[in-house]
């Protein structure tokens, strides 16, 4: 594996790869990780860069306000000056659904896809995934709602094939359930919420993408989690989101804070993951 592009490129022995690669240690060599980051984040650009020093390496933040982009340069070019330059890996973020794949195309220098448009997100996933196998022991038989604005959702995505791979069952729960396409794996496809509900070990919540779509307030009301909600999973069940969180829109208050919540553990597992990715890819 010389990218990280998408989860729906890998195979199950790939994604176990990376999931039991240890953390410990750094990459010979030393050098810098370049980030660049078209599109606001916290979570994502905050691990890798946690991630990068924890390797030994050093993080360099291309501010895409500051850089020569501004003066018509592209992403494509930018990226081929930062792998000359030196860099030992590309971390590109991107409205652009398919430009890490280009980008990976055009450098002899490891790409990893930190959310492109509304394709995919894989490190996300890969973190969840670490979250998961922490708290249920495993993935394999789990059952996972995904809940919300699946359409435009690169997280459901990406989480979608991995689960699937690691032998979850999918379900996908939201206002467009007939419109999703066919080659985002899932078990069920629902627009009712206590339907995609009953029996999932795993509600996983999604953002509401109100940069890439006008949403419906009322599709909101409807797939927000609260404790009624959730009364319709069972008692074992935990909630997940990969944030940005908008408290009490997609998920209220006292579920994220609450005891069934695994979102700060996602954020932890963030970290190694994006730790374990990067001993797989620039160790020799
Ligand atoms: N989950 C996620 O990608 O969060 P950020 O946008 O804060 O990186």
């Amino acid at each position: 594996m010389n990218h990280l592009i998408s989860i729906a490129d890998l195979s199950r022995q790939d994604i176990e790869g990376i999931l039991d690669t240890r953390t410990a240690g750094i990459v010979p060599g030393g050098g810098s990780v370049a980030l660049v980051f078209h599109e606001p984040s916290t979570r994502t650009r905050f691990s890798f860069t946690q991630a990068i020093h924890q390797v030994g390496l050093h993080p360099v933040d291309l501010n895409p306000g500051s850089s020569s982009e501004q003066k018509g340069e592209t992403t494509i070019d930018t990226c081929r000056n930062l792998a000359w330059a030196g860099a030992r890996a590309l971390v590109l973020r991107t409205s652009l659904t398919g430009l890490p794949h280009k980008v990976a195309e055009s450098v002899d220098i490891p790409v990893i896809n930190a959310g492109d448009g509304t394709n995919e997100h894989p490190t996300q996933a890969l973190g969840d995934a670490l979250a998961l196998r922490r708290h249920f022991g495993g993935i394999e038989g789990l059952t996972v709602a995904i809940v919300g604005d699946v359409f435009f959702s690169r997280v459901a995505r990406s989480n979608a094939h991995l689960l699937t791979k690691l032998g979850a069952s999918v379900r996908l729960v939201s206002p467009d359930a007939k419109d999703v396409p066919s080659n985002v794996p899932r078990s069920m496809s629902t627009s009712k919420l206590e339907e995609g509900l009953a029996g999932a070990d795993v509600v996983m919540v999604l953002r509401w993408q109100d940069e890439r779509h006008p949403s419906d307030r009322h599709h909101k009301a409807y797939y927000r989690i609260d404790e009624y909600a959730l009364s319709a999973a069972p008692g074992h069940a935990v909630v997940m989101h990969p944030g940005p969180v908008n408290r009490d829109v997609e998920v209220t208050a006292e579920v994220i804070d609450g005891p069934r919540s695994l979102i700060r553990h996602q954020v932890s597992a963030g970290v190694e993951a994006r730790t374990k990715l990067l001993r797989r890819l620039l160790s020799p």
